[in-house]
């Protein structure tokens, strides 16, 4: 307690606060960026809160970003802080259960097998699941009603990310057990099991059935596939069935399972909560969707033919779509890391201890106008290349992703990004392409058949839930749509 209450000069100014454990976490908890804003503003770019007992430095700005993102594995660990969350819903030997160079390795594979080609498979399987979820569901029967789109835009983001990424033998289980399977699995991710990972409680033991069920399941699909002796299917698991490891070991098949598991939970709940806010915004912007609706036209046909990878990129304000609400709504708002050995801060007198956990927080920069006028407005037009509000700085994105070698110690050149939806470093996202292509193509495929707006006609959007790991709109979050050709 000492330790917490006693300031050394080399530490970073400390937020206050009157309870000596509890300290920040529920002011954090209930809204971490406006946490942010607010003590930056009082403290600057560097300060420390408490967060459940432990003392978390916050560094913000584009330094602060680099700072964090961009550290060594000798200074920085992700692991410590997110294995005993992450271990048991992906299970063992994959991702945070591994050495870090591991890792490096496992994203290597996946990030091979994301090629051009396998992108060109994957948009039409996409935009298949997407129209033919609007015909199934009974949400969507009729000419126009009202919906509460997060759950929909869960089970589309599942079905397509599972049908592309992990075949179609995976896709159908969906039909059956894997959906209510993967339910369970979730509720490991609350982020209480920070704390009561361990516990013998009813949900962990679901989530610990889950795991091991859904893995069997992965393995299974693996074992016909090996006796089938070959597949024309573009997807990762394939690919990872036929990786090896630098010192010869091929993968094995639970690690196949395990990393099957992880790719599907990481990018569901980004991916799931993107597509949410997009729908949303386009239902508090008609004219926007109206905007994507003749860029389809004019550029593909007033047809509009099935959609191809190649058109993806005719489509830049379908593109500026996701670019412009991850700048608002970055699904992970906190990355954490633990600090290794004492962390000298360029250019200040701060020397960050190894108790200190490190927090970067990208969409703090994400949201300054220093960088983006007019912050606060989601206008994917500012993406336009003679827009008035304009990013004033060159954003590096999907390019710069090309400069990363996912071989040991190489790290991203962009950390000090103001716009990293994605991180930055040896961490950085391998599936951000993918997410790209994957929110492209299902907004194309909803701009064709629906027209949204707000049930009370206004111009917002619902606040955000700040409640679990990833965040996410609150719910109900309910749209008024019509069909297009009704
Ligand atoms: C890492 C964001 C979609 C797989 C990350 C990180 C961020 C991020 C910020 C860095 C975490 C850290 O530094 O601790 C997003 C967003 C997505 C998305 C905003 C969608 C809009 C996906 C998808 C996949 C995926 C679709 C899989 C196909 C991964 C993996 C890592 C990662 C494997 C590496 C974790 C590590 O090295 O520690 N993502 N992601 N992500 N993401 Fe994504």
């Amino acid at each position: 307690a000492s330790q917490l209450l006693f300031k050394n000069p080399n530490e970073p100014p400390l937020v206050f606060s009157w309870f000596p454990v509890v300290g920040s976490t529920i002011t954090y908890g209930m809204d971490p960026p406006r946490f942010f804003r607010e003590n930056r503003a009082k403290y600057g770019d560097i300060f420390t809160f408490i967060l459940l007992g432990k003392k978390t430095t916050v560094y913000v700005g584009c330094q602060g970003n680099d700072f964090i993102l961009n550290g060594k594995a000798k200074d920085v660990c992700a692991e410590d802080i997110y294995t005993v969350l992450t271990t048991p819903v992906f299970g063992k030997d994959v991702v945070y259960d591994c050495p870090n160079s591991k890792l490096m390795e496992q994203k290597k594979f996946m990030k091979i097998a994301l090629t051009t080609q396998a992108f060109q498979s994957y948009v039409p399987i996409i935009a298949d699941e997407v129209s033919s979820y609007f015909k199934k569901s009974a949400d969507f029967k009729g000419k126009s009603g009202i919906v509460n789109i997060p759950p929909k835009m869960a089970q589309i983001t599942i079905f397509t990310a599972s049908h592309s990424l992990q075949g179609k033998e995976i896709r159908h289980k969906f039909d059956e057990t894997l959906a209510d399977l993967y339910h369970d699995l979730d509720m490991g991710f609350n982020p209480v099991n920070f704390m009561l990972h361990w516990a013998p409680l009813p949900w962990n033991n679901r989530r610990d059935h889950a795991q091991r069920t859904i893995a069997k399941i992965y393995m299974d699909t693996i074992k016909e596939r090996r006796a089938a002796g070959k597949s024309d299917a573009q997807d990762m698991m394939w690919h990872l069935m036929g990786s090896t490891y630098k010192n010869g070991t091929p993968v094995p098949d639970h690690e196949i399972a395990h990393m099957m598991i992880a790719l599907l939970m990481a990018g569901q709940h980004s991916s799931s909560s993107t597509s949410s806010w997009i729908m949303l915004w386009l239902a508090a912007r008609p004219d926007i969707m109206e905007d994507l609706y003749r860029e389809q036209v004019e550029n593909l046909g007033a047809d509009l033919p099935p959609l191809q990878y190649e058109d993806l990129a005719k489509l830049p304000l379908n593109q500026a779509i996701i670019k412009e609400t991850l700048r608002l709504h970055a699904p992970i708002h906190s990355i954490m890391r633990a600090v290794k050995q004492p962390m000298p801060v360029p250019g200040t007198k701060y020397v960050i201890p190894p108790s200190h956990v490190l927090l970067s927080a990208g969409g703090v920069t994400a949201t300054d106008p220093t960088f983006f006028p007019d912050p606060d407005t989601w206008e994917p037009h500012r993406w336009d290349k003679d827009s008035p509000i304009a990013p004033r700085m060159v954003v590096k994105n999907e390019d710069e992703e090309e400069k990363i070698d996912y071989g040991y110690g190489l790290v991203s050149k962009g950390a000090a990004s103001p716009y990293l939806p994605f991180g930055a470093g040896r961490h950085r996202c391998i599936g951000e392409q993918f997410a790209n292509v994957q929110l492209q193509t299902i907004t194309a495929m909803v701009v064709r058949e629906f027209k949204f707006r707000n049930v009370d006609g206004s111009n917002k959007v619902i606040g955000t839930d700040y409640a679990s790991l990833f965040s996410r709109p609150l719910e109900p979050a309910n749209i008024h749509w019509e069909k297009r050709n009704a």
